[in-house]
């Protein structure tokens, strides 16, 4: 991918989506700390725009959802570790809009450090190929792939490993986003607990394949039916309260509703827009979250929208 330098004062934003995962399947913990997972990832129109510009040392400023939780400090935040893998030493200042919900399990911190490794190889001129800044983006997180290759896609290794996956249609979907958040080790930890208490040695689950076919036949109906995520009894473990959340959803109407990723944001999958809307109003009404929101997917994933 040749990428042509732009002027050194200039500035580059780029905004990447947030992802709901379709289906997640968790192997056993393996002995570097991760899990194996098979996951389908949808891209859905939640979106940080990431600005970056040169300065003289590197700094993050966050604004807009959640904000106030985001480290700003560069060692800790990732879309500066993001700047630091793409030209270790580079003074960048970086200015990150969120709207993806922080600690919500909708890859907000990956979407960031997505966004600002596009938009930092443009700045700096860095002549990457696709297969280098996939590398990068693996380095500093599994979903981090992802959240540059947008769509719908297959996740397998950590969930770095991605295929595109054939999806017909546009799903509606509304997010119940919750007042506290959670850490993704410390689900995946609890799900490790839970299955040793429960059912020692095994890790066996349901395989995507059906999900993959209803996505390909463009089947929201059948697609809600299949909706799949194994850290769901974890998350709900720690926040019992998503239970409540989980079944207002689908009171409200919606197909069905599933825990995203690590939680403890839920997600609704409704069979069209004006269902969405529906859901989202009496959802808003019950007070089982701090904010709710509609979103659609697929979207595409990080992309240039300014560049001056
Ligand atoms: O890759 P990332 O830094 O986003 O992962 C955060 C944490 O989530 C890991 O340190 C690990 O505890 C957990 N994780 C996991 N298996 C995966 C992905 C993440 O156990 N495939």
């Amino acid at each position: 991918m040749a990428l042509k330098p732009p002027s050194p004062t200039g500035s580059i934003t780029v905004r990447a989506a947030a992802k709901i995962n379709l289906f997640l399947g968790v192997g056993p913990l393996r002995s570097d700390g991760y899990h194996d997972l098979t996951t389908v990832f949808q891209a859905v129109s939640l979106f940080d725009d990431v600005t970056v510009r040169h300065a003289e040392s590197l700094s993050v400023r966050t604004s807009g959802e959640g904000a106030a939780d985001v480290p700003d400090d560069p060692a800790q935040n990732l879309a500066a570790r993001a700047a630091q893998r793409v030209e270790p030493g580079s003074t960048i200042a970086i200015d990150i809009d969120k709207a993806i919900p922080v600690a919500g399990g909708m890859a907000g911190g990956s979407a960031d450090a997505a966004a600002s490794l596009l938009a930092c190889t443009r700045l700096l001129g860095v002549d990457w190929s696709r297969a280098e800044l996939m590398a990068a983006a693996a380095d500093l997180g599994s979903d981090v792939p992802f959240c540059v290759h947008g769509g719908t896609a297959l996740g397998t290794g950590r969930g770095e490993q991605l295929s595109a996956v054939l999806s017909r249609g546009t799903y509606h979907w509304v997010l119940a986003i919750a007042k506290v958040g959670l850490s993704t080790p410390a689900v995946f930890a609890e799900l490790d607990r839970l299955r040793e208490r429960d059912n020692p040695g095994s890790a066996d689950g349901p395989d995507p394949d059906d999900l993959l076919r209803a996505l390909a036949a463009g089947d929201v109906e059948r697609t809600a039916e299949l909706l799949h995520n194994d850290l769901q009894p974890a998350a709900l473990s720690l926040q019992p309260g998503l239970r409540r959340t989980l079944s207002a959803g689908v009171d409200a109407g919606a197909l069905s509703g599933i825990v995203s990723g690590s939680g403890p944001t839920c997600a609704f999958l409704c069979a069209d827009e004006e269902s969405a809307v529906g859901v989202a109003a009496e959802l808003a009404g019950r007070g089982v979250a701090r904010s709710v929101r509609t979103a659609y997917g697929p979207v595409p994933g990080a992309r240039i929208i300014e560049s001056g």
